[in-house]
C-alpha cells in the first residue's frame, strides 16, 4: 500500500563550490521506517544547486510512489528559509531549481519544510559523500575539471558530428529497416536548423575543452482538436555521449541540464522515445527517473 505520509530527509555535497557534487535522500514512512535511498553524482554544481537537486529527486521519488503528504527535512538553511518564502531567490541559477521545487511541491495534499542541524541529518549526508567517492568520481582522470552544460555553438559541430555518427550506426545496426545513414551535408543542416529554431535548444556536455556529448530539446506544443489533454512538454530528440565517455555522468549532466531549461519555461515533463533493443540507454533512464508509458508495436508484413 501506498504511504500517505513520508518524511524525507535529504542533503547535496559540492566539493569545491562549485566542483563535483551529489545528493542524499532518505525517505521514511510516519513510523521511522526507512523506504528509498538515493545516492547520485550531478557532475558540476554548487552546494546550494545541489541541496535544490537532492530535495527534487527526494520529490520526485516520494510522488513515485504515491506518497500524499510530505515533511522535507534539510540542514540547509537558505534553501529552506527560500521554499518557506523567508527568503527571496536572488541566484539566477537557483531560480528553475526553486520553481521545480515548488512545482513538485504543489502536487502534494500536505507539504512542509523544516530546518534541521546537520548532526539529524547525517544519513543523507553519508549517502551524498558515499556518491562522490563512488567508482564514476574515481573514474575521473586525475586532476580533471568536473563536467558542465552549455548552449552548442558552430564551433562545437565537428565534435557533435562524430558523436552523432557513433549514434546513427549504433541506430543503423539495431534497427536497420528504420534507421539509414544520412549524408554529412544532412547531419549539418540539422544542427542549422536546431540553432535557427526559437523552440529549440543543442546544449553539450565539456570538460575542460573537451566535448563528451550533447543534447538536443524541442518544445513540443498542445495538439488541438484530439482526444489527447492539452499538453505541452520538452521532447528529447537526441541525447549522445561519446562512446569514450560512457558512464562518465556527461548523460548525467546533459540530462540536469534538460530539466533545468524545461523549469526555466515552466514546462513539466519531459519525453523521449527508446529503442527496445538500447538497453544501455535504457537503464540509463530509468536511474534518471524516467518511466515507461507506452509501448510502440509493428510487425512487418
Ligand atoms: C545513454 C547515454 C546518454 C548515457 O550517458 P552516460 O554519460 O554514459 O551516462 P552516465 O555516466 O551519466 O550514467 C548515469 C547512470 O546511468 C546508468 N547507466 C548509464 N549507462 C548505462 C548502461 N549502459 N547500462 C546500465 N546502466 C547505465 C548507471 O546507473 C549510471 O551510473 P554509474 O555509472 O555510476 O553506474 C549514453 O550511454 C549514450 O550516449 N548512449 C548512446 C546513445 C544513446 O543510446 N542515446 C539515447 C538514445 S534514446
Amino acid at each position: 500500500m501506498a504511504p500517505k505520509k513520508v518524511v524525507i530527509f535529504t542533503d547535496g555535497a559540492s566539493r569545491g563550490n562549485p566542483g563535483p557534487a551529489a545528493i542524499g535522500v532518505v525517505i521514511q514512512d510516519e513510523i521511522g521506517q526507512i523506504l528509498e535511498t538515493i545516492s547520485l553524482c550531478l557532475g558540476k554544481a554548487t552546494n546550494n544547486q545541489a541541496e535544490y537537486r537532492a530535495m527534487i529527486a527526494g520529490l520526485e521519488k516520494a510522488r513515485d510512489i504515491g506518497a500524499t503528504g510530505v515533511e522535507i527535512c534539510s540542514d540547509s538553511e537558505l534553501v529552506v528559509r527560500q521554499l518557506s518564502g523567508e527568503y527571496k531567490v536572488k541566484n539566477a541559477s537557483l531560480t528553475p531549481l526553486y520553481l521545480k521545487t515548488q512545482q513538485l511541491c504543489r502536487g502534494f495534499t500536505s507539504f512542509k519544510v523544516h530546518h534541521i542541524p546537520r548532526e539529524k541529518n547525517s544519513e543523507a549526508d553519508r549517502l551524498a559523500n558515499q556518491a562522490l567517492d563512488s567508482p564514476k568520481q574515481r573514474r575521473k582522470p586525475p586532476g580533471a575539471p568536473a563536467i558542465k552544460s552549455r548552449r552548442a555553438t558552430q564551433s562545437d559541430y565537428p565534435d557533435m558530428l562524430s558523436i552523432f555518427i557513433e549514434l546513427e550506426k549504433q541506430h543503423v545496426e539495431g534497427v536497420p529497416d528504420f534507421f539509414r545513414t544520412m549524408s554529412h551535408e544532412e547531419r549539418v543542416k540539422e544542427f542549422d536548423s536546431a540553432m535557427a529554431d526559437e523552440h529549440a535548444v543543442l546544449m553539450v556536455a565539456e570538460r575542460g575543452t573537451e566535448v563528451l556529448g550533447y543534447i538536443l530539446l524541442k518544445i513540443k506544443e498542445p495538439e488541438v482538436g484530439s482526444m489527447l489533454r492539452p499538453r505541452r512538454f520538452v521532447k528529447i530528440s537526441y541525447l549522445c555521449v561519446a562512446r569514450r565517455f560512457y558512464r562518465s555522468g556527461a548523460g548525467t549532466a546533459l540530462l540536469a541540464a534538460a530539466e533545468d531549461w524545461a523549469a526555466e519555461r515552466r514546462i513539466e515533463a519531459i519525453d523521449l522515445n527508446v529503442w527496445d533493443f538500447n538497453r544501455g540507454a535504457t537503464a540509463f533512464y530509468e536511474k534518471m527517473g524516467y518511466k515507461t508509458v507506452s509501448r510502440r508495436m509493428w510487425k512487418h508484413v
